[in-house]
């Protein structure tokens, strides 16, 4: 196979793995919410079987037993279509990780991260399995999320690294820290969303922005926020407060505050970037987005649809906002620049290959260390 093929090959994969990627996770919020989780009350197959219709006399027996219960041949299939497709998400990535370290030299970066990415998928299968054998306790559907979002996380880093894009600025490279604050920040709001979700205290405040009629409401953050329990319970195993619920419902809502705040002074500072206009418009419009979701949610009385479409736009937002941080952190393909005259910088760079001779600027910092011709693409 010759080199550029393989590159090509690599890249492909790479894209179809990470849109099947923010597909799954976006599924995983369907399962939730549609209580399909117990659909197939076993791990891997369904009692036992490769698909329900193998299982369908045990599925039928517990939907008899128990009609409005968690097993139904609805919910088994849509359980198992989230595992099937888990399933060819892992098998993508082992091959990821195999062209990555095979073709180490020809791809020019470490297969570090697509190994780490391989590992994250194994775990997050292991936590799948859990979240089924553990009867969906909070904390570890919590965490299934978390791992789902993770995996995004390490596949838009991958991707973002095959994708041409205009070259940084020096002085951009400054908004590092507090770009990867902000993905700390939406990891955060992210976790809190997905405990209100896995509590089921979407509808512990009614209305907005206040919370029963009051800023800050009667709450019980400690029970609220007590990790290692059953699913609508307390640690002592009495039934989950009113109180409990408010408290989770009001801490996502509020922290939001803080995200909305970060993220959109930082996106908006970005707009003036070339290499990062695209990930800043996308993570504005989004936060937009994941208020009006929200607040439907809220007003709407949880609408199927739109909780799912609330758990796409945070699922962007990790895909906009590690798109900024690996183009801020990963300079090899595209270049650093201190000039901002974008077309003059592609021009001149481009005519010197930099497998061959590294393009510098006048204070002798690198504009391209990549064996690629770093012409700018204009892609966003
Ligand atoms: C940057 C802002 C936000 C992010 C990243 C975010 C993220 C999330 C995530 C990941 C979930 C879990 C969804 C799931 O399990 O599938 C969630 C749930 C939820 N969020 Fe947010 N959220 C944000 C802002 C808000 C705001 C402003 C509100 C309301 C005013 C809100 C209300 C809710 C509600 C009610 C749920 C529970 C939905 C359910 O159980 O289906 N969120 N959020």
């Amino acid at each position: 196979m010759t080199f550029p093929k393989i590159e090509k090959r690599y890249r492909r994969l790479v894209f179809l793995t990470w849109f099947l990627t923010l597909d799954l996770i976006m599924f995983g919020a369907f399962v939730r919410l549609t209580d399909s989780g117990l659909g197939c009350p076993d791990w891997p197959g369904c009692y036992g079987q490769l698909s329900p219709v193998g299982a369908a006399h045990h599925i039928r027996e517990a939907f008899e037993a128990m009609p409005h219960g968690p097993v139904s041949f609805t919910k088994a299939w849509i359980e198992m279509v989230h595992r099937y497709v888990g399933a060819l998400l892992g098998m993508l990535i082992i091959g990821i990780s195999w062209i990555a370290w095979r073709h180490r030299k020809v791809l020019g970066h470490s297969p570090a991260l697509a190994i780490a990415t391989l590992v994250a998928v194994c775990l997050q299968g292991a936590f799948g399995a859990w979240t089924v054998t553990m009867k969906l306790m909070p904390l570890i559907v919590t965490a299934h999320l978390l791992g789902g979002i993770t995996l995004l996380m390490m596949m838009t880093w991958l991707a973002a690294r095959e994708k041409r894009h205009a070259p940084v600025l020096v002085e951009e490279i400054r908004w590092r820290p507090w770009a990867v604050a902000g993905l700390v920040l939406l990891f955060v709001q992210i976790a809190l969303g997905g405990w209100v979700s896995t509590n089921y205290a979407a509808l512990a405040c009614m209305d907005f922005p206040t919370c029963h009629g009051s800023w800050i409401p009667s709450m019980d953050l400690h029970s609220g926020f007590s990790l290692l329990r059953a699913l609508g319970e307390l640690p002592s195993g009495e039934v989950i407060s009113q109180d409990a619920l408010t408290g989770i419902h009001w801490v996502h809502r509020n922290f939001a505050f803080f995200v909305f705040i970060w993220l959109g002074t930082l996106a908006g500072l970005m707009l003036r970037s070339a290499a990062l206009r695209g990930p800043a418009r996308l993570i504005i419009a989004l936060l937009a987005a994941q208020l009006l979701t929200g607040l439907t949610t809220i007003f709407f009385e949880w609408p199927l649809a739109v909780a799912v479409l609330h758990n796409g736009g945070a699922a962007g937002l990790v895909l906009a906002c590690t798109t900024v941080c690996a183009r801020l952190y990963d300079v090899s393909k595209q270049g650093v620049t201190h000039d901002n005259t974008q077309p003059a910088i592609a021009k001149s760079a481009a005519a010197v290959p930099c497998a061959d001779q590294a393009a510098r600027d006048p204070a002798g910092r690198v504009l391209c260390r990549d064996r690629h011709v770093p012409g700018h693409s204009g892609a966003a």
